[in-house]
């Protein structure tokens, strides 16, 4: 069976993560968990993009050379998804000696196969975001789309990608949905892309650029970084799964990691849609691969901005979720602060969406839905189970599977389509019906009118749904669900207490 695989984008190392990479690695942790529990296992490959000009540039800066300013902050990503408790499988850097290998292999391979070209050009080029602009492009004043930067212009003998021979089979399979993009709204950008002359042949090394990886076969080039950081997708996993790779091409190593290979969701940021719906495609099918073997979904989400602003030091209106954890931390314990943040991410906005974080607004939907909602459900069973000695009891073996497959055929329509705004709906709702059902069946008056077995009846039924629940939030709140657990196990706790 093929295991799940889940890609976040490579970090570039421009600074510390905030929360917008947080954002669409949480999606891929909850992903990677959900189906490493409910399925056939995942991959989850994360990691630091570590070339190009706008590190080089960050590095000169802070007086560091890139490599040594590489490895000291991806040092400090690596470790702060540890401290957040992402569950990646692979970890890369795009200066990991594999990688740099595998690029060079790629490009070589390109060339072989007759789909890059040597041309000298003038362009317009954005540092902020690595890429070529084109007129018709740029913002009022000359400026790149998406950054405050005015685009360089750039004159090279460089080698050119055949985007061209390409596009017309990559739009088939998007619009087939061979290759799938969500939401729809992306995916009818990225055809009207594809329907524009700006897509064009595009230069796939650079001459000035030095913090790069050395094109083999041409010393005055490095590859474009945008080349070198896409591959980082199938570089990592052939190494992490220790496959042999000299002397052998492409196509014949994909054979020996199809358990794992393609990629089912790639979850990325709209701004770097184009790269990755017709870029990545394009480059797998020059290089020989088949419609089969190419990604199968991206997942493209919105933008965070904070009190209407985007996130900037200047505005001091960053919100890093090292801080939102540590601080929550501090109200709830036991390191599960963390898991507020991530209910937040994903009850805040649907995937897609943008959305607006605020330090207030994560405690509005702390003390609504995990305190009031969540936390006060499970503290009320529990009470009236402790206080009329039924915590052990549950329903009978096959009603509780006859439930709990109920439960999961739902939850799972919704985790297939990547819907975990919908999924935590799901949740809530089910949590809900348990509150209403409490206030309809008066617990309390049925002890008082000694009508015992009913107590126990609807007792045993609220706290078998609470256990399944528990199992359905922990790829959300991974350190909650054990808490819910260990509460229904008849162990003391506070699940979410209120802050005061
Ligand atoms: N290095 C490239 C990706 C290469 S993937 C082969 C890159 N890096 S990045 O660090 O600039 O951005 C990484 C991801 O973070 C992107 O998906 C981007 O959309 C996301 N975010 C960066 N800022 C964001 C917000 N404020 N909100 C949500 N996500 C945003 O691009």
């Amino acid at each position: 069976m093929k295991r799940f695989f889940v890609t976040t984008p490579i970090y570039y190392l421009n600074g510390a993560p905030h929360l917008g990479h947080y954002y669409s690695t949480t999606i891929a942790d909850i992903l990677a968990r959900y189906h490493r529990k409910n399925g056939a296992g995942a991959f989850f490959l994360t990691g630091t993009d570590e070339h190009g000009q706008k590190v080089a540039e960050k590095a000169s800066l802070v007086g560091l050379s890139p490599q040594a300013f590489t490895d000291e902050l991806s040092t400090e990503w690596k470790s702060t998804w540890q401290n957040l408790d992402i569950s990646y499988d692979h970890f890369i850097r795009t200066t990991d000696d594999y990688h740099t290998a595998f690029a060079q292999e790629v490009i070589h391979r390109l060339r072989e196969n007759g789909a890059i070209y040597e041309k000298e050009y003038d362009a317009l080029y954005c540092v902020g975001s690595e890429s070529f602009v084109s007129k018709s492009e740029l913002r009022e004043g000359g400026l790149c789309p998406d950054h405050d930067e005015e685009p360089q212009i750039v004159n090279e003998k460089n080698w050119f990608f055949k985007l061209t021979d390409y596009k017309d089979q990559v739009r088939r399979l998007i619009e087939t949905d061979v290759l799938e993009i969500k939401p729809q709204s992306r995916k009818n950008e990225v055809l009207e892309m594809l329907r524009s002359p700006d897509i064009q042949d595009f230069s796939v090394t650079r001459e000035r650029v030095t913090w790069g990886i050395p094109v083999p076969f041409d010393e005055n080039q490095t590859i474009y970084v945008w080349i070198d950081a896409l591959f980082n997708y199938m570089s990592a996993l052939i190494h992490s799964q220790g496959i042999e790779t000299s002397e052998r091409d492409i196509q014949d190593i994909i054979k020996d990691i199809t358990d794992i290979w393609a990629p089912d969701v790639q979850i990325l940021g709209k701004d770097i849609v184009k790269f990755h719906a017709i870029y990545w495609p394009a480059f797998l099918l020059a290089l020989g691969l088949n419609e089969t073997q190419l990604p199968k979904k991206l997942l493209v989400h919105g933008f965070f901005v904070s009190g209407g602003r985007k996130m900037s030091k200047s505005l001091g209106n960053i919100v890093t979720p090292q801080s939102v954890s540590a601080e929550y931390d501090q109200i709830i314990g036991a390191s599960r602060g963390n898991d507020v943040l991530r209910y937040y991410v994903v009850i805040e906005m649907m995937i897609g969406n943008d959305g607006d974080v605020t330090p207030e607004r994560i405690q509005e939907v702390y003390q609504s839905d995990l305190v009031n909602k969540i936390g006060n459900t499970y503290q009320r069973v529990l009470g009236m189970a402790r206080k009329y000695d039924l915590l052990t009891t549950r329903m009978a073996p096959e009603k509780q599977e006859k439930l709990a497959q109920a439960i999961q055929h739902k939850s799972q329509a919704y985790m297939n389509q990547q819907d975990l705004y919908g999924y935590v709906h799901y949740c809530l709702d089910l949590t809900g019906e348990i509150g209403r059902g409490i206030e309809l069946v008066k617990p309390w008056e049925l002890a008082k009118n000694g009508q015992d077995d009913e107590l126990k009846y609807h007792l045993s039924k609220w706290l078998t749904a609470l256990e399944i629940i528990a199992d359905l939030w922990e790829p959300i709140m991974p350190a909650s669900a054990i808490e819910m657990k260990s509460l229904l196990a008849g162990n003391q706790g506070m699940l979410f207490p209120r802050i005061s």
